[in-house]
């Protein structure tokens, strides 16, 4: 079988047979070959372990060129959203396809500070969870469990999408502080009206009755910025989760708690948390970087340096150049010193001139340095994969939207290549 690309065509042969299958252009030039036809032609499918090779829409949301390092939401760059913008803003603009106008964010503004609360009811499920059960399962069930509330989202979801996204967006991140404040066993603290998106966050997480906590605008900065860094990041594994569940139907809710959970394993959103504690453990160790460098780089040892490596990206990670700045910033305006930013750099150097990383264009990813900024604003790592489940959500709700919206959208369903038993007789339990 071998395939060979003319114009706006593709020519592919299997077997002596000839097929012309159609090459679909995006507006950044990005081609790919449109095999929709495929299998009805030939009777062949495609095979591609871990969809290295596979687009699985179109899509107007997020641009990403991973051998360019470049990133952009709805044909924004990501450097200039991320200095220039407030998280809700950005939001804003994944969700509904252009930036806010003055009126429009106020609106959303107001929306946001309505659906602040969550029902009472809710906040009794945080009781029954045992008092070690990790935040990302936590999130996941409660913000599954609002479909049981909003049931209108399952009965006319494209109508009612609007309200539900703010609700969304609100809603998540009182669920959030107030799981850490049930596995501190703090009183919670209610959302402020007063207060900014990201400020009413930190204040629900460390306001004390005992020791009231002041908001400060660096802080405040800082999550805008990781929040936004986070928002949209194309068809990932969580995100990719979200359509293949909202493909079946299913409404929002349910299908972004599916993807919280996507977001939840360490070779994804659970890397920030994995690194940490990698570089915990190097600290532990006396700083022992070459014992962990040659640990990654040994195949028989699972050990990988986490916060490296990624799928599209085969240079820096664009996200994580403006998060090491930030880093720095906050760092020095909360007057906070943390070795494990030192460790990080060193790691950082040590794995950028190593032959190794070199070959196979590992480069840091956005998790390497997201956790230092959450440790400076005192958010503790159990709860970093949540703050990245923060800040995709809007994400997750454009990608639901788009494919809702699509009319050509189908259910999703791969196919596979069988290597099993073939066809065999059926043997008697008296005879096996
Ligand atoms: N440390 C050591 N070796 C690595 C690392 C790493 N962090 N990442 C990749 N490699 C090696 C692989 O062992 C492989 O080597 P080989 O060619 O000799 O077999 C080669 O680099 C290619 O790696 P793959 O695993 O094939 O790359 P893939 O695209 O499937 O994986 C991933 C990408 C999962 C991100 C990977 O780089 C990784 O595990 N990184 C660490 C976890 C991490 O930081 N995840 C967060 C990603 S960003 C996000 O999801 C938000």
């Amino acid at each position: 079988m071998n395939n060979e690309k003319s114009g706006s065509e593709a020519i592919l042969t299997v077997e002596g047979k000839t097929y012309s299958l159609p090459v679909v252009t995006g507006t950044e030039n990005d081609k790919a070959i449109d095999i929709g036809t495929l299998l009805q032609k030939t009777g062949y499918t495609t095979l591609d372990t871990g969809y290295k090779n596979t687009a699985s829409c179109t899509s107007d949301i997020t641009f990403l060129n991973g051998s360019e390092g470049i990133l952009s939401y709805r044909g924004y760059g990501i450097e200039e959203l991320a200095e220039k913008c407030v998280f809700i803003e950005v939001a804003y603009l994944l969700v509904h396809g252009h930036l806010p106008n003055p009126a429009e964010y106020e609106n959303f503004r107001q929306l946001l500070k309505r659906f602040a609360l969550i029902h009472e009811d809710m906040i009794h499920f945080f009781d029954h969870f045992p008092p070690n059960a990790p935040p990302m399962a936590i999130l996941s069930v409660m913000v599954n469990s609002l479909s049981s509330y909003y049931p209108e989202m399952s009965l006319d979801p494209l109508k009612t999408l609007d309200t539900a996204a703010a609700r969304l967006i609100s809603k998540i991140r009182t669920i959030a502080a107030f799981t850490y404040k049930k596995s501190m066993g703090h009183p919670l603290v209610y959302p402020r009206s007063d207060l900014n998106y990201c400020g009413n966050f930190l204040n629900m997480m460390f306001d004390k009755p005992v020791y009231p906590y002041t908001v400060r605008p660096e802080a405040v900065a800082a999550l805008n910025k990781l929040l936004i860094l986070h928002a949209d990041h194309e068809q990932n594994c969580s995100t990719s989760t979200v359509r293949l569940v909202g493909s079946a139907g299913v409404n929002l809710y349910s299908s972004i708690s599916a993807g919280i959970n996507a977001l939840w394993g360490p070779l994804h959103g659970g890397a920030n948390e994995a690194v940490v504690t990698m570089l915990e453990t190097i600290h532990q160790d006396n700083d022992n970087f070459k014992k962990y460098i040659e640990k990654a780089k040994d195949k028989s040892d699972p050990f990988r340096l986490s916060g490296f490596g990624h799928r599209v990206y085969k240079t820096f990670d664009p996200r994580g150049k403006i998060i090491k700045e930030a880093c720095d910033d906050l760092l020095v305006a909360l007057n906070v010193s943390d070795p494990l930013l030192d460790i990080a750099r060193r790691l950082e150097e040590i794995a950028l001139n190593d032959e190794y990383f070199i070959e196979r264009n590992l480069f840091p990813n956005v998790d390497f340095y997201s956790g230092i900024i959450y440790r400076a604003l005192g958010i503790p790592t159990n709860m970093f994969t949540v703050m990245f489940a923060l800040g995709r959500l809007p994400g997750w709700i454009a990608q639901w939207k788009e494919q809702q919206e699509d009319p050509d959208s189908k259910i999703g369903r791969p196919r596979q290549v069988y290597i099993g038993e073939p066809s065999r007789p059926f043997v008697p339990m008296s005879k096996r």
